[in-house]
């Protein structure tokens, strides 16, 4: 009854949309696909804007994500096209091997996530001769093919044939820009189609018979392909945290993601959600990644690490951070402001709010880590504990790393006075949605006050999901 309110956005069930799709896909390419792929979207507890400094981050794969029904071609074109009524222009061609020649030019786009305050800007990397005229959205899924193809002999089993192209129709249950991680969904789901239709892997393994192949180190390796095509292809500064959580969760789990190897472990969270529901709220303003705010707290966030001497934040702290060891940092920082360290132009004090709230996120993600992977606690322990702690991190995204909005601000109030245990918002920030951990006796009462702040708002259900897979 829920999902068929207008308020909420369905998950819907996987095998009629994939069904649907690969019809939709026969009447748009005029042939069978073949099969049709998907990829989760996220939500994440905790460790916003920390990926890309090595630190913890503890995200759930949503049931909602993106489908991609596709067939392998032979001529090294790509055609695409989305059902999404908002971006569809009908079919979309690119020559494969055109993008290569660009990629591996003197103008290639970034070779590394930017480090400093004199990186070039994201928007350097998005403009690529090979993919004007395209609509941006498909720099997602050409940046992974062209990621795919250079991965070479280390993985033979994930080789392109060559000349390899495919058709792709596209559709996706996530709202999109709302922090809930739609661009990496889109990215892993046509990294399963590509593996599938294009590479040795697929070939062996067909159909659902992938799923069972794809052991979590090749996932792991798949999601480094995304984050690639991201960084050097899209060029918006992804640290890894969407591309693993879309290809690497599992169903019930929330997973504890160390980003400065992208190691994980997996805690079983259904003893939690008896009583219990996290509740994504779409504030419905969308944001935009590849802009420049959330490459300028990143940026500051670099300045202010590399003001202390290190080359990575999360080596600057001990593996069980206290908060003594972050108010040092932040002491270290200050002494480096007084001797007047180079901020090239930058304010210093912004640079230390960020360095606050990088600290502040990963001293919070080890907790939750420690909470979670522990021996039994009380369920009404955990369930308040991580409540606390969606709420800090709240707090600090709107006051350090200064990411939030009025709308967002104003869910989390709303949802704290009608009953959430903690709430926050999640993803990079500047529009996006607010994560909530409700007892499940509240939540009629929570959507109702919630639905009153904005027309706009919409309301996901978030269920610990499997990971990406053949459909
Ligand atoms: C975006 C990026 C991620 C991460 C989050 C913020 O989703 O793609 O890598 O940095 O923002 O935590």
């Amino acid at each position: 009854m829920r999902e068929n309110s207008a308020r909420w956005l369905a998950a819907g069930d996987a095998e009629s949309i994939a069904a649907a799709l690969a019809a939709r896909f026969a009447q748009v390419f005029e042939q069978e696909p073949a099969g049709v792929w998907f990829a989760p979207g996220r939500a994440n507890l905790n460790g916003e804007h920390i990926d890309f400094h090595g630190g913890r981050c503890l995200p759930v794969a949503l049931r909602h994500g993106t489908y991609v029904a596709a067939a392998a071609r032979t001529d090294g074109v790509l055609r695409l096209r989305t059902l999404d009524p908002k971006l569809d222009e009908g079919l979309i061609e690119i020559d494969v091997a055109g993008l290569s020649r660009e990629r591996t030019g003197a103008d290639a786009g970034f070779s590394a996530p930017i480090q400093g305050s004199g990186a070039r800007s994201f928007s350097d990397a998005a403009g690529s001769p090979a993919l004007e005229g395209t609509p941006s959205w498909t720099a997602y899924v050409s940046g992974v093919l062209w990621a795919l193809g250079q991965i070479g002999e280390e993985h033979p089993e994930l080789t392109l044939e060559p000349g390899y192209g495919a058709d792709l129709l596209i559709r996706s249950t996530l709202p999109i820009g709302a922090g809930l991680s739609s661009s990496a969904s889109l990215e892993c789901a046509a990294a399963l189609a590509f593996a599938a239709t294009g590479t040795p892997l697929g070939a062996e393994n067909p159909k659902e018979e992938l799923n069972e192949a794809l052991t979590d180190a090749l996932r792991a390796v798949l999601a480094q392909v995304c984050i690639r095509a991201e960084v050097e292809v899209v060029g918006a500064g992804t640290g890894g945290l969407d591309q693993n959580a879309s290809l690497r969760a599992a169903k019930g789990k929330l997973m504890s993601l160390d980003c400065r190897d992208f190691s994980m472990t997996r805690t079983d969270l259904t003893f939690l959600l008896r009583d219990y529901q996290f509740l994504a709220i779409d504030t419905g303003q969308p944001h935009e990644l590849a802009d420049g705010k959330f490459r300028s707290r990143r940026v500051e966030a670099e300045a202010a690490t590399a003001a202390l001497g290190v080359e990575r934040l999360r080596d600057a702290l001990p593996a069980k951070p206290r908060k003594t060891d972050m108010e040092l940092l932040l002491e270290r920082f200050d002494q480096a402001v007084k001797n007047g360290t180079d901020f090239g132009g930058l304010e210093a004090e912004a640079c230390r709010r960020r360095l606050k709230h990088a600290l502040g996120e990963m001293l919070r993600s080890e907790k939750i880590h420690a909470l979670v992977t522990a021996e039994a606690h009380g369920v009404s322990h955990t369930a308040q504990t991580l409540g606390d702690m969606l709420s800090a991190g709240h707090t600090s995204m709107r006051e350090q790393a200064e990411v939030s909005f009025r709308l967002a601000d104003q869910v989390v109030d709303a949802a704290l006075q009608f009953g959430a245990l903690g709430a926050r918002l999640i993803g990079g920030g500047f529009g996006g949605s607010v994560l909530a951990l409700v007892p499940r006796a509240q939540l009629d009462d929570l959507v109702g006050v919630c639905s009153r702040l904005s027309p706009e708002i919409r309301f996901l259900e978030v269920t610990p999901s499997a990971a990406a897979r053949a459909v």
